[in-house]
């Protein structure tokens, strides 16, 4: 599982070099894992409307789903930050709207992801539902 998850992150890592972050200087890099082996990233784009900006994971999850993408999300790996991977950086963790666009798609294939975060000093494990109990979804339709 390790191997899959420093994959994961090196993914995200390198994703981060995508980000449109001018008003925040803070560049987030996400990383999707799917059980037929895809790999698809996306970074965070700002708007001068502020509010307008797209995380990193939403641009992921955007990403996958146009590719065709429905089922099978086994894995979330997000980094980022103003000091990238600084030693005592707190770890970026999807925000509230990225839990439930993550959800969405997780309940579509019927998987509960893990989830890892990187931070300064290591790694954060958890799985999407301990990040969104009891998360709306299809299913309450
Ligand atoms: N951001 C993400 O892309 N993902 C997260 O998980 C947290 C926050 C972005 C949004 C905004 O562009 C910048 O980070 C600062 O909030």
């Amino acid at each position: 599982m390790s191997a899959e998850r420093d994959t994961l992150l090196a993914a995200a890592r390198e994703a981060v070099g995508q980000a449109y972050a001018p008003y925040s200087g803070f560049s987030v890099g996400a990383a999707l894992a799917f059980a037929d082996g895809s790999v698809v990233t996306g970074a965070n784009v700002e708007n001068a409307s502020y509010g307008l900006s797209l995380c990193a994971e939403t641009v992921a999850v955007a990403s996958a789903m146009n590719r065709g993408l429905r089922a099978g999300l086994l894995a979330v790996a997000v980094t980022g930050g103003k000091s990238h991977r600084t030693a005592g950086a707190a770890p970026v963790t999807p925000c509230g709207r990225c839990r439930q666009v993550l959800s969405e798609l997780a309940q579509l294939g019927g998987t509960d992801p893990v989830v890892w975060c990187e931070s300064g000093e290591g790694v954060l494990e958890m799985r999407l539902s301990e990040l969104l109990p009891h998360a709306f979804g299809p299913a309450n339709l």
